[in-house]
Parts: structure tokens; C-alpha cells; sequence
């Protein structure tokens, strides 16, 4: 069977062993037996040694999964590799609640990244500018010539654009060729066209080029998710307002904003990282596009829909793959794409997007509410109870326990976990 004809929605799957949680994802996702070894097991040397320069070892931080989303009517567990705790429960609650009202549902353009070519010494900026307009034929098929796969499976550079820029060391043009990346990140197919674009381009603006390179302000290639939060499950239309005027303060405060991004970013990196793409590319892109007006504010969006219900919204720039890359040679991340069921690059950009959503969803939901110390202690305290012995059910006695007493600490957990037994 197929993830598609399964549920996400699972109760209590932090409860269960890694074995039993391991099994369940092997279910859910056809893994094999190869496959679900690898959750234990480390980047090899050999592979590590050529991925970068210098190489040591390996770094290791969690992967965990996400339950409950539904994104486009399609189930899906979300693998996330984050070191901090609290984030993928906050997700997986989040997605519970959007569940209620449908999920997540999502909105994309086609994935056309911008590769930036910056001509100089021009002595006719206005002149040279038009000239490159006039030759975008040429252009363009140069441009294309330098990768005939990707023209194969309809992608490609598509059109270009002409700025004139002024700066303090003079005027100068720059052209932005847009290219149809299909299910890849961009970088190399783009970098490869500008390059090769750089000696024509100077010959027709009769000028110098110097910067030939992609942009990571990706603003055509953006993903919108929206989901409803139902207000009952959230606590009444008071916590809902709560949440609201939380929200105001990020839409119009840059300090509070960068706070409220980063909580977007905590789901948002820990999928981009599980799945071998560039996180640093996507930062970049998210946060310049959060300042695309012209002050830095909130990536989110949130208003009440008639019913009094929250209606959240995300829309960012999404510059991943699915093919090429890192993620094609590191072995977890090609598991973690298996586990997600993924087609396409755009399948996942709007996985990625939903999962910012939820996450920022939940912490603000936590600050409006009972504040995020609650969420950590409630983790730092079942993570307390596990390692004094507690198992299944005993987790959660043992931490409430605790936390009821206000006293989170292994020898009290070991003198709880007696008392019940
Ligand atoms: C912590 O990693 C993220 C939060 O600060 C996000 C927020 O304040 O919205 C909780």
C-alpha cells in the first residue's frame, strides 16, 4: 500500500519505542530493511570526504517525524533534523488541529529561479539595455545549449530582464535570466548559463562583466500554504484574538518579526536539512522576501474567517530539489524523501511551506496561550522520566508528576516510578 491511502493522524507515537516508532514509518512509507537500518546508522567516511574539504568525521543531530499532516487531502510524516527540543511536537499538535478543517492546502508557481549577470564600463546604459532586449533570442538559446536535459523535460531559460542599476562606483546594467529548473535546486544549471552568457553579453552592451550568479531571492518561485485553525480546538474565540494580537506585533515590529520567522524557520530548516538541500539558500530567501516592501515583517499571515476560526497563511520563496545535489548521494536524505512519498520538487516545497506554517502556528499559539517554558519543561521532564527507567505509559505519569510538583530531577523520577509500579 501506498502512503496515499494512509493516515498521518497518530496518537501517542512519541509514547512508543524508536523500534515500534520505526516500524510504524517502515509500514507507512514501504521501507526495507536496509532502509530502516539506516536510521542508526552514520555517514560514511568515504562519502563525507567527498561532500567537503578537511574532513574529521561526521556531526550527528536527531531526526524525528512529524505526525498528522494532511497537505492537499495527501497524508504525509514530515522526517525533521533539528537539535532542538519541542519543534517537532509543536508541528505534529499544529497539524493536528489543521486537520480539523481540511489541512493544509497549497498554491505554487512554476520553479524559475534568477540567475543575475552585472554588466559595467557601459558609456550608454539606457542604449546597451535595449540592445540585450533585442537579442533575447540569442540569449535565451546560448542560455539553453548549456543544458539540453533540462530543455528535455521542459525546463530551461525562459526569458530575461534588464535593469539599470545606479551605485556609488557608477551606473551599471544587470540581467536576470530566468530559468525553468524542474525538480532540481537551480544553483549549477543557472551558474552554468550565466557563465557561458557572460562574453555575448559584453559584446552586445559593449560593457564588462564581473558578477555572473544566482540569485537566492528565488521570487519566482514561491509557494503559498493556508490552513485553518478551528478556533474551539484552540480554547474560543478569546485565544484566537490572543493569537491575533501576538501576530499584530510581528506584522509591524522587525525585533518581534525576525523571532516570529525564526520559529517559521525551526520546520522549515529542520525538512530542508532532512532532505540534503541548501538551508542557508532558503534563509537567505525567506528573509529577504520578508523585507520586500521595504521593512523587514512577519513571513505569516493570520485573520479570523466568518466563523471566528484562524486562518494562517505562508508564502515564500522555495529554491530546493529533488534531484541532484546532496540529497542524492546522502543516504538519509534519499530515505527521508522515500518516507515523504515525494514526486516532485514541488510536492515537497509545499510540504516544506505547510510545516513553517504549523510551526509558527504553534509557537505563537504557545506565547499567546500558556508560553513556549511549558512545552520545554513538559519534553525536559518525560525526558527526565526516560532516563530513570520510565517506559510507555509511565512516561507521561512520571513528567506530570513532576511538573506538578514542580521538581523536574532524576532522583524524583526514580522515586515516582517506584510509587507506581
Ligand atoms: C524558538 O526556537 C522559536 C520561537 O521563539 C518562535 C516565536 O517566538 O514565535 C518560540
Amino acid at each position: 500500500m501506498s502512503n496515499k491511502d494512509k493516515s498521518s493522524q497518530i496518537s501517542g507515537f512519541y509514547k512508543l519505542s524508536i523500534k515500534d516508532r520505526i516500524e510504524l514509518v517502515k509500514k507507512f512509507s514501504n521501507l526495507n530493511d536496509e532502509e530502516t537500518q539506516l536510521f542508526s546508522s552514520c555517514l560514511n567516511m568515504d562519502i563525507a570526504d567527498r561532500m567537503i574539504e578537511n574532513v574529521l568525521g561526521t556531526f550527528e543531530i536527531p531526526l524525528g517525524i512529524a505526525v498528522n499532516f494532511l497537505i492537499n487531502n495527501k497524508d504525509y510524516l514530515v522526517p525533521m533534523a533539528i537539535e532542538e527540543s519541542s519543534v517537532v511536537a509543536a508541528a505534529s499538535n499544529a497539524a493536528k488541529i489543521a486537520r480539523i478543517n481540511g489541512g493544509f492546502k497549497t498554491e505554487c508557481t512554476e520553479p524559475l529561479m534568477i540567475g543575475q549577470i552585472q554588466i559595467l564600463h557601459i558609456d550608454d546604459v539606457v542604449g546597451s539595455a535595449k540592445k540585450i532586449l533585442n537579442k533575447k533570442k540569442e540569449i535565451l538559446k546560448l542560455a539553453n545549449n548549456q543544458d539540453k536535459v533540462l530543455v528535455k523535460f521542459g525546463g530551461g531559460a525562459k526569458d530575461i530582464e534588464v535593469r539599470i542599476l545606479d551605485s556609488p562606483i557608477g551606473k551599471m546594467i544587470v540581467v536576470h535570466l530566468i530559468v525553468d529548473v524542474r525538480d532540481a535546486m537551480g544553483a549549477n544549471a543557472v551558474n552554468t548559463m550565466c557563465e557561458a552568457l557572460a562574453p555575448m553579453l559584453e559584446e552586445i552592451a559593449n560593457g564588462k562583466v564581473r558578477l555572473k550568479i544566482l540569485s537566492n531571492l528565488a521570487d519566482k518561485r514561491i509557494v503559498k500554504a493556508k490552513a485553518v485553525f478551528d478556533k474551539e480546538k484552540m480554547g474560543g474565540e478569546k485565544v484566537v484574538d490572543a493569537f491575533l494580537e501576538s501576530y499584530n506585533l510581528a506584522a509591524i515590529d522587525p525585533y518581534r518579526a525576525a523571532t516570529h520567522n525564526k520559529g517559521i524557520m525551526n520546520g522549515i530548516d529542520s525538512l530542508i536539512i532532512a532532505t540534503g538541500n541548501d538551508f542557508r539558500a532558503i534563509e537567505a530567501g525567506a528573509h529577504a522576501y520578508a523585507a520586500k516592501n521595504g521593512q523587514y515583517t512577519s513571513l505569516s499571515h493570520y485573520y479570523k474567517d466568518k466563523n471566528g476560526n484562524l486562518v494562517g497563511e505562508l508564502e515564500l520563496p522555495m529554491a530546493i530539489g529533488i534531484i541532484g545535489g546532496v540529497g542524492n548521494i546522502h543516504p538519509k536524505a534519499k530515505l527521508c524523501k522515500k518516507i515523504l512519498g515525494i514526486k516532485t520538487a514541488k510536492e515537497l516545497a509545499e510540504i516544506v511551506v505547510s510545516l513553517g506554517l504549523a510551526q509558527n502556528f504553534a509557537a505563537v499559539f504557545a506565547l499567546s496561550t500558556v508560553g513556549i517554558q511549558k512545552g520545554h519543561m513538559s519534553l525536559h521532564a518525560k525526558n527526565i522520566a526516560v532516563m530513570a527507567g520510565a517506559e510507555g505509559n509511565e512516561i507521561d505519569k512520571v513528567a506530570e508528576k513532576m511538573i506538578k510538583e514542580g521538581k523536574i530531577k532524576i532522583d524524583r523520577a526514580e522515586e515516582i516510578l517506584k510509587e507506581i509500579r
